[in-house]
């Protein structure tokens, strides 16, 4: 009898690639508490307002900033979780904000936003994290429902 090696093989690859989506995944990521005080303060002397305004916040322009600004917070239709928010900062090309032309907030997929990896500490990132978040509104889009006779 010639046993086939592809069906072993395939079951193989498919465990493989499920196994390495696994050990990528996002599950089990939690953020300890925060202070948003703490936070707004890092979001205004790393100077985040040169390129974004905050919903329901007035905060200073930066001298000789050259906007467009991409607004953070306001009214969304899903909710902004802390790992969207996170992801957003240190991770800005993997999925660009919403609602604006590539080509105003990137560069060939880029974000155009500065990499702050190097210079933030975890616990900025918590804080300026804890501070965005409650700026983020939720709606319900309309949903028009139609009646049959
Ligand atoms: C040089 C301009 C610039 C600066 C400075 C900047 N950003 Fe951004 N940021 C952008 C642009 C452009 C986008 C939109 C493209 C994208 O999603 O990466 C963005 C997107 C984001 C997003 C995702 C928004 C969404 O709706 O998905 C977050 C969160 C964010 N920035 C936070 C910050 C924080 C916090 C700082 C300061 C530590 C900062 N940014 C500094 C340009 C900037």
């Amino acid at each position: 009898m010639r046993i086939s090696i592809f069906p072993i093989l395939a079951t193989f690859l498919v465990l493989a690639a499920g196994c390495g989506r696994d050990s990528m995944s996002e599950i089990g990521f939690s953020l300890p508490e925060g202070d948003p005080v703490a936070g707004r303060e890092a979001f205004l002397y790393m100077q985040c307002n040169q390129c974004h305004t905050v919903y329901g916040e007035d905060l200073p322009p930066v001298p000789l900033a050259d906007p467009p600004y991409v607004q953070l917070g306001g009214p969304v239709t899903t909710i902004k979780t802390y790992g969207q928010i996170v992801t957003g900062i240190i991770n800005p090309s993997h999925e660009l904000a919403e609602g604006y032309a590539e080509d105003v907030v990137s560069e060939d997929g880029e974000s155009n936003m500065y990499i702050y990896n190097r210079y933030m500490t975890v616990q900025e990132l918590i804080d300026i994290v804890m501070f965005l978040q409650p700026h983020y509104d939720v709606v319900v889009p309309n949903t028009i429902y139609r009646t049959y006779p």
